[in-house]
């Protein structure tokens, strides 16, 4: 193993962007769908496989909605957070932000619990027996209503001391951040963390809005940002991290090629950028392998790949307290590999 991956690998990890429904791996899909009694246009796991070709976000997102129906039970989902919670602490991550999207699966009527009890219960199982920490955001769909935005933090209010955070995701085009402003005002007041998907398709106007609009403490993706060099230097003067997801942006088309991804010329510009799977069943790799994935094809150095860990300490909603100790126990870690 070359000595720069032996250090992805070995270095602590914070995962900041990473949706729950997209670490359905294809073998728990078809075993879900045979439990569940449900049907998939998919008789085997290659024909799967097959359909994860993606040319856009949309492509993808049809496919991934499609997936979830097999989650049916609070042990259904529990076994989909475990199993990921067990993998990426293979992969020496100790701190996770994990995305859920429970309209989801309100819409086709699983109640919120029993959604959000087994999430929860894997994320407990994890802290005591891998020291895992964690916080859960719970995403609303954007090609939903306001309505069904203001349905959802309501029913989520009552659930305020297992939910951290507050996102946005789902089909970006077309539905600007500003749709949502007046239900991420209530979710502030709540006392909710605000994070939102922004310029991963959409224009660098999404990220001012999703900024300014929604008064968002955290960027998903962000990559369009670039585009716009004062909406750059902004980002990095205020230090508001991006959760970028290097394979994400490959399959989504988002990127061309591996070699095109804007990863270092973030870091460059002193954006705090992170390193994240976003559905890693779906993209072809979990948190190391996108690490691995984006460094070979820039040839990012230790340095860089140093810098990357730090962020994903740094950009997390730990309080400051276990952030800074998550940073001395990062760095005496790095500096004895
Ligand atoms: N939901 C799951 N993954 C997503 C992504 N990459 N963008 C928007 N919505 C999503
Ligand atoms: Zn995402």
């Amino acid at each position: 193993m070359s000595t720069i991956t032996n250090l992805v690998k070995n270095m602590p990890k914070a995962e900041l962007h990473l949706h729950i429904e997209g670490t359905l791996e294809p073998e728990m899909m078809l075993q879900l769908a045979r439990r569940n009694n449900v049907k998939l246009p998919y008789a085997n796991i290659a024909e799967i496989c097959d359909a994860y070709n993606f040319t856009c976000l949309q492509d993808f997102l049809d496919v991934y909605y499609l997936g979830m129906s097999v989650l049916q039970t609070r042990e259904d989902f529990f076994e989909l957070a475990f199993a990921y919670l067990q993998k990426v602490h293979s992969q020496n991550v100790t701190h996770v932000e994990i995305f859920f999207d429970p309209q989801g699966h309100t819409e086709r009527s699983i109640p919120f619990d029993i959604v959000l009890s087994g999430i929860s219960d894997a994320l407990e199982k994890a802290r005591t027996e891998f020291k895992i920490t964690s916080r859960l955001i719970m995403c609303f769909l954007r090609h939903l209503s306001e309505e069904a935005a203001f349905e959802t933090l309501e029913t989520a209010e009552k659930y305020k001391d297992q939910i951290y955070g507050i996102g946005l995701d789902s089909s970006e085009n077309s539905n600007p951040p500003s749709k949502f402003e007046r239900v991420f005002a209530r979710a502030r007041k709540l006392g909710f963390a605000l994070v939102a998907h922004a310029g991963e398709e959409g224009p660098p106007q999404y990220v001012y809005e999703a900024l300014d609009q929604l008064c968002i403490q955290r960027i998903d993706h962000g990559n369009r940002a670039l585009e716009d060099a004062a909406l750059t230097s902004r980002i990095a003067r205020q230090q508001i991290a991006l959760t970028v997801c290097p394979l994400s942006n490959l399959k989504l088309a988002v990127i061309t090629d591996m070699r095109q991804h804007p990863l270092r010329q973030m870091l460059q510009k002193g954006l705090l950028a992170t390193v994240n799977s976003d559905d890693p069943s779906y993209f072809g790799g979990y948190i190391n392998e996108n690490y691995i994935a984006v460094q070979q094809a820039l040839d990012l150095t230790m340095a860089e790949i140093i810098q990357l860990g730090r962020n994903s300490f740094i950009g997390s909603f730990l309080d400051d307290h276990e952030k800074t100790a998550a940073l001395e126990n990062f760095d005496n870690i790095v500096a004895k590999l």
